[in-house]
């Protein structure tokens, strides 16, 4: 069978991830997806950086935005970063083409995931984001395809791994706030620019397509209330400690019935969680999603919330989607059958 060809465009931690994946496991992959895998196309800001991986095999192409307009690419995956800039100019060339997309960016499928989607079921292309939310967790899968039959009225989680990190470690080990978010940035958890991280907002992207996917709703993360880590100190956690909690920043969404219908209620900040409950056991870079559904009951999704082999994990899995074949409506129903609802207030 003709192989899937893929270029990636960035190859920092997740793509030079997404490439060790697919040479160590190739065979498997073709075997799952029906077909080989291949990377044809590479591409980053800096073609001289050492990357720990053997890049001599692939073609470079310097410019992410004509990616997906090359006679040698079938799907291109998005691992460039940023809500704007070069990643939503390849994004949307790649579609335009006719190209699959894969994409681990959570702030422009946050930002841009309506317009993208609806170019992409317009060109009945596949557009996929499984890694921007939850790394590792196939939570965007397990919502859309598992739950799909539930209605679901309340979404939330720990959707940063490195707030979870800092939050944890200082917690098990009294170390400082900065000391530890260094630690966190050394092992490839945060963002490049760290402050998406602390402040709430990479977590308040995650939510917002979470939540999209989880209610059949429209896209809203204008909607999300947004507080970080940044004011938390050793004491505080010391204190709650002291009562029986632990801190952790959660992210929920809730839908409720309105005078004018359906609306929601979406915020992230940092909560006391009882010692007695699941979400207080999950430290690290550990991310962890509750769902609550009509039939399914309470559905409990763990893992690995960020890091080069989790995400690289989630990207692979979607293009195996595409290489069977796979297309469907990129949320829960075709962009537009999503629900309008107002923004709940405070
Ligand atoms: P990263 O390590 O900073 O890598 C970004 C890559 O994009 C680098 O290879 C960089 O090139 C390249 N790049 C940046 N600007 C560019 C430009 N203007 N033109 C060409 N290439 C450019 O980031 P990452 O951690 O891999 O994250 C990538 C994406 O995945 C982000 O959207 C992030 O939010 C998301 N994500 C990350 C994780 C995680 O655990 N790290 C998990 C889930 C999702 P150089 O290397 O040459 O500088
Ligand atoms: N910076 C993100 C986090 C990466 O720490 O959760 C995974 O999306």
């Amino acid at each position: 069978p003709q192989p899937l060809r893929i270029a990636l465009a960035g190859l920092g931690t997740v793509g030079a991830g997404v490439i060790r994946l697919i040479e160590a496991n190739s065979a498997l992959i073709a075997r799952r997806a029906g077909r080989p895998i291949a990377v044809t196309v590479v591409g980053a800001r800096d073609r001289g950086k050492d990357r720990g991986v053997d890049l001599t095999r692939y073609a470079w192409e310097d410019d992410m935005v004509i990616m997906g307009e090359r006679a040698d690419v079938d799907v291109v995956v998005e691992m460039v970063g940023g809500s704007d800039g070069p990643a939503l100019a390849c994004a949307r060339t790649t579609i335009e083409a006719g190209k699959a997309l894969v994409t681990a960016n959570k702030a422009m499928i946050a930002h841009h995931g309506l317009e993208l989607a609806a170019k992409a079921e317009a060109a009945r292309v596949a557009l996929k984001f499984e890694a921007a939310v939850a790394g590792g967790i196939p939570v965007i899968k397990g919502l859309r395809e598992g739950a799909a039959a539930n209605e679901i009225e309340r979404v939330y989680g720990i959707l940063n791994g490195t707030c979870n990190y800092i939050l944890s470690t200082m917690e098990d080990s009294g170390r400082d706030f900065a000391d530890v978010l260094a630690e966190a940035q050394a092992k490839g958890y945060a963002e490049a620019d760290p402050a998406f991280d602390i402040e709430g907002t990479d977590a308040a992207h995650k939510l917002s397509i979470l939540a999209a996917i989880a209610f059949g709703s429209s896209l809203d993360f204008a909607g999300v209330e947004t507080s970080g880590i940044t004011r938390l100190r050793a004491a505080d956690i010391a204190q709650a400690d002291a009562l029986g909690y632990v801190i952790r920043l959660i992210g929920m969404a809730d839908v409720m019935d309105g005078a004018e219908g359906k609306c929601l209620f979406q915020r992230v900040q940092p909560h006391l969680v009882p010692f007695d409950h699941p979400l207080a056991h999950v430290d690290g870079a550990t991310n962890a999603v509750v769902a609550e559904g009509n039939f399914s009951g309470r559905l409990l999704f763990q893992g690995a919330g960020a890091g080069d082999g989790p995400t690289a994990s989630a990207v692979v899995a979607d293009l195996i989607d595409i290489a069977r074949g796979e297309i469907g409506a990129p949320f829960s129903v075709p962009v537009a059958e999503l629900e309008v609802m107002t923004t709940a207030d405070a």
